[in-house]
């Protein structure tokens, strides 16, 4: 069933909230712990590699399936004519609702310490464990979270997503720029600087590269149809390759700049850079506090709000997938659709709300084969969701594309707005990459990894 679907307003507003789809936690919270775990800059070079060489294409790919059927993910495969594929599509759904489901509660982290920082409470930094423990205050930050991505995501497309991504991104931009500065003059900052951009290979290992395929995927919003969707509310005179080479290259270079910010920080106050989930709320308040009191607390502030828009812009795109496939296929009302799925969404995340010290049984959840020490709930959610699904939604977007599809179809939706692709490099490279490098680096690197990560089979070490 087709329903009458919103566009953006203007060029800029799909370009502005894809990148605030984009932007978000996973730039500023994930990428430079995931940096930290993945041992410094070889993590940083790989996770450089995968975004522009293999997620660039598939980002173009996605945006044009999206505006070419104007359909949620599920429906875009159906209207293309091949049913089967919806499957894709599906997976994809299942992706995003697990994806959010943890993402809300690190959401609430960062608005928690967001009031925490207003006091003026600069200890909290010290007491991360015990602030994510307690689950009863973080599960209301997040519930109220929830509440908000869905009362945006039910006034529609443009009004809601396309006014809140337009001036709150840049702001962002600019306190990391001049946080980064401000690192640059502390002691040590230079140590923090050689772990971020030295690389030593010896450290790059089957299941890093793994995490940092998954943190390319997961920082562009990659791999389970997040672009379809945005992509299904574009005008037929937007040129999509150039929109998605500002999108890459906004993540990238906000997720890169985070970590120049971050690593002076952390070495600087003698933390251990693998601190892992809760790197950026142990290190920051601390940073904040030696700026004084009064700046301290408007700096600190400024910026743990700013991430929680940066993150509502990411939450938003997360559940107006699901929302927009039951509106498409099922004609239910976007209103309800909205407030039906937030609930369950919430829901499905108590686990992980639950996995950070409150309850010890999803703290220490399982432990994988071929590793000795358990992961908490959340952690193994981002295993599967994040670093599998959504590369093997990739390669099968790739394969589709390329295979199925047919490329040349690709290439007639991409010169749509866009008549100087025709004959291009850029046109040849998004091609090669689409049938052949994105799904065989993307097929190997997930199967090498699945059995390195989930059944401790090493096949290189
Ligand atoms: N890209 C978002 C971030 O980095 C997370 C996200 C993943 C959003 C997948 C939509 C789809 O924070």
């Amino acid at each position: 069933m087709t329903v009458s679907r919103g566009e953006f307003n203007s060029r800029v507003g799909f370009i502005l909230a894809a990148a605030g789809s984009a932007v978000g936690l996973g730039n500023i919270w994930k990428f430079p712990f995931e940096v930290g775990k993945g041992g410094g800059a070889a993590f940083v070079l790989m996770y450089l590699a995968f975004c522009f060489l293999l997620c660039y294409p598939v980002m173009v790919s996605e945006i044009a399936i999206g505006r070419k059927t104007r359909r949620n993910p599920v429906g875009a495969f159906k209207a293309l004519g091949f049913r089967r594929w919806a499957i894709v599509g599906y997976m994809g759904l299942m992706a995003g609702v697990l994806i959010l489901s943890f993402y809300n509660v690190v959401a609430g982290w960062a608005f928690g310490y967001f009031l925490e920082m207003v006091q003026g409470n600069f200890e909290i930094g010290s007491q991360f464990d015990g602030f994510a423990a307690d689950w009863m205050k973080v599960g209301l930050y997040g519930f109220f979270f929830m509440a908000i991505t869905a009362y945006i995501v039910s006034n529609g497309i443009s009004n809601g997503i396309e006014r809140a991504a337009k001036f709150l991104m840049p702001t962002l931009f600019l306190l990391i720029i001049a946080l980064m500065i401000y690192a640059m003059t502390l002691p040590n900052a230079i140590e923090g600087l050689k772990f971020y951009l030295i690389p030593d290979f010896s450290a790059l290992t089957p299941t890093v590269l793994y995490a940092a395929l998954g943190q390319a995927f997961f920082s562009l919003s990659l791999g389970m149809g997040a672009l379809i969707t945005y992509g299904s509310y574009v005008s037929r005179d937007q040129n999509i390759v150039t929109a998605a080479a500002f999108i890459t290259l906004t993540d990238v270079g906000i997720a890169f700049l985070a970590g120049f910010m971050l690593f002076p920080f952390v070495f600087s106050q003698g933390l251990p850079p693998d601190g892992g989930a809760g790197l950026i709320f142990v290190t920051l308040p601390g940073v904040f506090e030696t700026l004084g009191a009064t700046l301290g607390i408007v700096i600190g502030s400024a910026f743990f709000l700013l991430l929680s828009f940066a993150a509502l812009t990411s939450t938003v795109s997360l559940l107006e997938v699901p929302v927009s496939y039951l509106v498409d296929e099922h004609g239910i009302k976007r209103s309800r659709a909205v407030w039906l799925i937030a609930l369950l969404i919430f829901l499905i995340g108590v686990p992980s709300l639950l996995s950070n010290g409150a309850s010890s049984i999803f703290t220490n959840f399982v432990t994988l084969m071929g590793s000795d020490s358990p992961v908490d709930f959340m952690t193994l959610v981002g295993y599967i969701a994040n670093d599998t699904m959504l590369p093997v939604g990739g390669f099968l977007i790739s394969v589709f594309v390329a295979y199925v599809w047919k490329k040349h179809n690709l290439n007639e939706e991409l010169a749509t707005g866009d008549e100087d692709l025709r004959g291009s490099w850029l046109q040849t490279y998004i091609d090669i990459a689409i049938s052949y490098i994105c799904p065989v680096i993307l097929g190997v690197i997930t199967v090498v990894t699945v059995l390195d990560r989930f059944f401790g089979i090493h096949l290189f070490s």
